[in-house]
Formats: structure tokens, C-alpha cells, sequence
């Protein structure tokens, strides 16, 4: 962990840190290289010039799109999608347009669909892997056909990778795809470090800069003791992931016997994610069901209105096992009582 540098109270340096335990944990498996991943543009030397920082994954995301979006400029974004990345770009003047990732495909990243859907104006495509709200992985054959779309536009591809680490600690962070790729990320979800607000972007040295002249009339900096405490998280990488890993395999076990007898709903494997988005069977809005939930069981799952699709709601289960198991009782008890009607 010789990337643990702080300077001037900054933690740039030290956000090279889980790039770089991914960067050996891949290299013990060689089976996972292929040609077609290896990075073409990140040098595994420490060097920080890819990478940025910013207030948790969102302060990260939204300077990104900050430095690479300007008024009137057309933005491509998938739905079901996360609602604040929607939003930064229409906070920005920028034009949202979409492409579907179908249930009935797997949530599945399809490049054909982002071809479809790009105009002249296309200067970003923002993307989540895994997805949220499904937890669907992104194959990187897809990912790399997006990138070279974007690369003919003179687009990029900004690619949210805040459950990533948890979940697939194998797969790389897409900017070391190409230049055309920013990977944002942050100690939130796949390290359990909400409150330290800890979120970076890596991506080419010249979009890397942008960001952070974008940062510059954000929010300058981070508060100091929150970085501080970051640099010591940073120390302690390794056990905070495990950690989070050995959480997550016991809840998804869970989660996974709570589906299979749950006949009311129609899902798709949560794929190791730490969310899931089921529907209810022949119930075009769930919200009555999400509403009710909360009032009689004292269970919280976000509506899948937050993410234009109604008839779903998502489960997180990146808590504790005795949370997650009490409350997906709870849940049982809720649909056993079809509480929607
Ligand atoms: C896809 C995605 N990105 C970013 C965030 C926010 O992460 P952070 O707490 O690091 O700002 C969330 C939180 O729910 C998220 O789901």
C-alpha cells in the first residue's frame, strides 16, 4: 500500500489505494486477463494523475459531469436508472435521453440500444455496473462497443461503479478500458463508510484535470478530519471489504431462499449485488405495497417509481445479517397478508 500519501491535507494520493489491492487481487488470477481488459490507459505506478476526489460517489458524479457537460448538450442514460445522476445532468441544462435495460433481457447492457438512441449532441453516456436498482453486471464486450460509440461521437462514457468492489472484485474499473471511460466510485457502499462522504473518480489524465478544476468551484476540498479518518480506512482496506463480502454472501443466501418461495414476485437473481428489484406478479404500481410495508411491518424498500418503473421496489441488503433477515420475515409476512389489495 505504498500509494498511503497524504499531501496538503488532500487524500488524492491515497485513493489509488483500492485500485491497487484490485489491481494485485487481479493479477493473482490470470485467467481473468484477456485481451480485451487489459487497461490501455492506467499505469499500475502509483501515479495519481487519473485520479480525483470528490464528496462521497454523488460530489464525484456530479463534478464529472460538471467538467464534461455544458448547456444544451445531449446526455444518454439508462433506465430503470439511479435518479440523482438524472438529475445532475438536468441541474447542468444538459438534454437527458434514454435506452432501456429490459427485465426480460436480464437488465443486460445492449449496445444496440444506446446506438439507437444517440444524436450529434451525445456528449455523455452515464451507465451504473452493477446496475442500480438490479444489480446486473455489465459484460465488458458491451461496455467496450459503448465506449466505441462514444469514442465516434467524441463522447464519454461515465461508468458508476459504487457496488462494484463488493460484488465483482474482479472486474476492473472501466477506465482502464480507454481514455473514452470515468469510473466513479467511493467507501459508501462496497466498504460500509458512508459518513466519511469518501467518493473519487479515476479517468484519463485530461479528463481527470477537468474534474478537478470542476471541483475546484464546487466544493474545493473535502473536511479535513473526514479525509483523515478516510486515510486510516485506506489503511484497513482489506478487512473492511472482507468484511462487507462475508456480509453480503450470508444475505444474499438469505435473500435467495426468501425469493425462491415468494410466488407473488417476479425477479432476477441479484448476482452477488447488494440490491434486488423484484415486482409484484400482475401489479402495475407496487407503491400502495412499499407505503403499507412501511406503516404496518416497519420495512423500508424504495419504490421503484424512484426509478421509473412502478411495479418493482427495491431490496437492499448490504446491512446486517440480523437486520436483513428480519426484515425480509417481515416482508414474507407482508405478502402473505397481500397487503397491496
Ligand atoms: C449508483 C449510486 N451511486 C452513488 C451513490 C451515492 O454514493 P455516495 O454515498 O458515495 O455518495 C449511490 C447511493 O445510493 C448509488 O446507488
Amino acid at each position: 500500500m505504498d500509494q498511503l500519501v497524504v499531501s496538503g491535507g488532500a487524500i488524492t494520493a491515497i485513493v489509488t489505494a483500492p485500485w491497487a489491492v484490485r489491481w494485485s487481487s487481479i493479477r493473482r488470477t490470470p485467467a481473468a486477463l484477456s485481451p480485451a481488459t487489459e487497461p490501455a490507459c492506467w499505469p499500475p505506478d502509483g501515479s495519481t494523475s487519473q485520479v480525483t476526489t470528490g464528496t462521497g460517489a454523488a460530489g464525484a458524479n456530479f463534478q464529472a459531469c460538471a467538467a464534461l457537460l455544458e448547456a444544451g448538450d445531449d446526455v444518454l442514460m439508462e433506465r430503470p436508472g439511479y435518479d440523482p445522476l438524472l438529475g445532475s445532468a438536468r441541474l447542468l441544462g444538459a438534454r437527458p435521453q434514454r435506452f432501456d435495460r429490459l427485465f426480460d433481457e436480464g437488465y443486460a447492457l445492449d449496445p444496440d440500444r444506446v446506438r439507437a438512441a444517440m444524436t450529434e449532441q451525445t456528449r455523455l453516456i452515464i451507465l451504473t455496473n452493477p446496475h442500480n436498482p438490479t444489480s446486473a453486471p455489465i459484460a465488458v464486450d458491451a461496455l467496450l462497443e459503448v465506449g466505441r460509440l462514444a469514442e465516434a461521437r467524441g463522447a464519454y462514457v461515465l461508468v458508476d461503479e459504487v457496488y462494484l468492489d463488493v460484488s465483482h472484485p474482479e472486474v476492473r474499473p472501466a477506465a482502464t478500458l480507454g481514455d473514452r471511460f470515468i469510473s466513479t466510485s467511493s467507501l459508501t457502499k462496497s466498504y460500509g463508510l458512508s459518513s466519511l462522504r469518501c467518493g473519487w473518480a479515476i479517468a484519463s489524465p485530461e479528463v481527470a484535470e477537468r474534474i478537478r478544476r470542476a471541483r475546484d468551484v464546487i466544493d474545493g476540498n473535502g473536511a479535513i478530519p473526514a479525509e483523515r479518518l478516510a486515510t486510516l480506512a485506506f489503511a484497513q482496506l482489506d478487512r473492511l471489504i472482507e468484511r462487507a463480502g462475508s456480509l453480503l454472501a450470508v444475505n444474499t443466501a438469505r435473500l435467495r431462499r426468501f425469493l425462491a418461495a415468494s410466488p407473488e414476485l417476479e425477479y432476477l437473481d441479484p448476482a452477488g449485488g447488494t440490491v434486488a428489484f423484484p415486482r409484484l406478479r400482475g401489479i402495475p404500481d407496487a407503491t400502495r405495497f412499499v407505503v403499507q410495508l412501511a406503516k404496518e411491518y416497519d420495512v423500508a424498500v424504495a419504490p421503484g417509481h424512484f426509478f421509473e418503473s412502478p411495479a418493482h421496489f427495491r431490496l437492499g441488503i448490504g446491512g446486517a445479517p440480523a437486520a436483513v433477515d428480519a426484515g425480509l420475515t417481515q416482508l414474507r409476512a407482508a405478502l402473505d397478508a397481500r397487503i397491496w389489495e
